[in-house]
C-alpha cells in the first residue's frame, strides 16, 4: 500500500523567522512516521527555509541565479534534518531533490525521474522529497511546492493513502473543517479559503486544495490533517479519515 504523506513547513519550521527549525516537532514527526514506515514517500515543506529567502530574492516572479542556491540549500539543509530524524526513529531514509530530478513546464511539472523514488521504495528506504526551486523549461526557474509533488507522485505510483499535514484542521468554513470537499462544492467554499497567515509564495491553503482536487479528478481521494496534532500523523499513514476528505462522494 503506498503512502504519499506530506509535513507541513508550519510544523517543522517557525513560518515567520528564517531558518528557524522546531526540532522538538522534527523529532516527534518522525517518531510517528515510525509507526507506519513501510511504503511511505515523505514530502515535507520549505517553511522559513524556503518561503523566506525566495521572497526575499523575487523568486519565483524573478529569475536570480544567486537566489536559486541560496534557497535551494537552505531547504537541503532542512532535508538533512529530516532524514537524520527519521533515522534517530530508527527509520531509513535518502533525501531526494526536486531541484536535481525534475523539470517545470510554466510552473508545473513537466518530466520527473521517478526511478530512484520506485528503487528506494522497493528497497525499504523511504524517500524524502521537499519544496523546492526547480528548473522551468518556459521561463527560467520557478519554484515546485510539495503540494504539487503529492499530487504528481501520489499519480504516478497510484498510492492508496494521501495525506497533506498542515497546522490547522482541515480545510476550514466559518471556522470549522469540512469532512469532505469535491470539485462540486469549490464555488461554494473558495471564498472562505485562504492563502497562508505566513509569508507563502506557493499558495497557502488553496494551493492545496486545486493540488488535491486534481488527483481526485483522477478518482484518488486524499486528505488535509492537522498534522500539529499529536497522534494524528500515524493516524493519517494507518489510512484513518482524518480532516477534511477530497474527493469521494458525499
Ligand atoms: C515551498 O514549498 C518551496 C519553496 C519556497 C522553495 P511548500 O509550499 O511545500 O512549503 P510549505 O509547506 O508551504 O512550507
Amino acid at each position: 500500500m503506498t503512502r504519499v504523506l506530506k509535513i507541513g513547513g508550519s510544523i517543522l519550521t517557525d513560518k515567520s523567522r528564517e531558518l528557524e527549525a522546531r526540532p522538538d516537532e522534527i523529532r516527534r514527526v518522525a517518531q510517528e512516521i515510525s509507526a507506519h514506515p513501510d511504503d511511505v514517500v515523505l514530502v515535507h515543506g520549505a517553511g522559513s527555509f524556503g518561503h523566506i529567502p525566495a521572497k526575499k530574492y523575487g523568486l519565483p516572479q524573478k529569475f536570480n541565479r544567486e537566489g536559486l542556491r541560496v534557497t535551494h540549500r537552505s531547504v537541503a539543509r532542512l532535508c538533512e534534518m529530516v532524514v537524520e530524524a527519521l533515522s534517530r526513529a530508527g527509520v531509513e531514509s535518502l533525501p531526494v531533490h526536486p531541484l536535481s530530478c525534475l523539470c517545470l513546464k510554466g510552473g508545473r511539472i513537466d518530466s520527473f525521474f521517478m526511478e530512484p523514488i520506485s528503487e528506494m521504495l522497493k528497497d525499504g528506504i523511504m524517500p524524502v522529497l521537499h519544496g523546492d526551486v526547480a528548473m522551468d523549461i518556459t521561463g527560467k526557474a520557478a519554484i515546485v511546492s510539495g503540494d504539487q509533488l503529492v499530487s504528481y507522485i501520489a499519480r504516478s505510483l497510484k498510492a492508496e493513502v494521501v495525506a497533506i499535514g498542515s497546522n490547522v484542521d482541515g480545510v476550514l468554513f466559518s471556522g470549522r473543517p469540512l469532512s469532505r470537499i469535491t470539485r462540486m462544492d469549490l464555488a461554494q467554499v473558495q471564498s472562505a479559503i485562504g492563502g497562508s497567515g505566513e509569508v507563502d509564495v506557493t499558495g497557502g491553503m488553496r494551493g492545496k486544495l486545486l493540488e488535491l482536487l486534481d488527483l481526485a479528478d483522477l478518482g484518488i481521494e486524499s486528505m488535509i490533517f492537522n498534522a500539529g496534532t499529536e497522534g494524528n500523523i500515524a493516524r493519517a499513514l494507518n489510512g484513518e479519515h482524518i480532516g477534511t476528505r477530497i474527493g469521494g462522494r458525499k
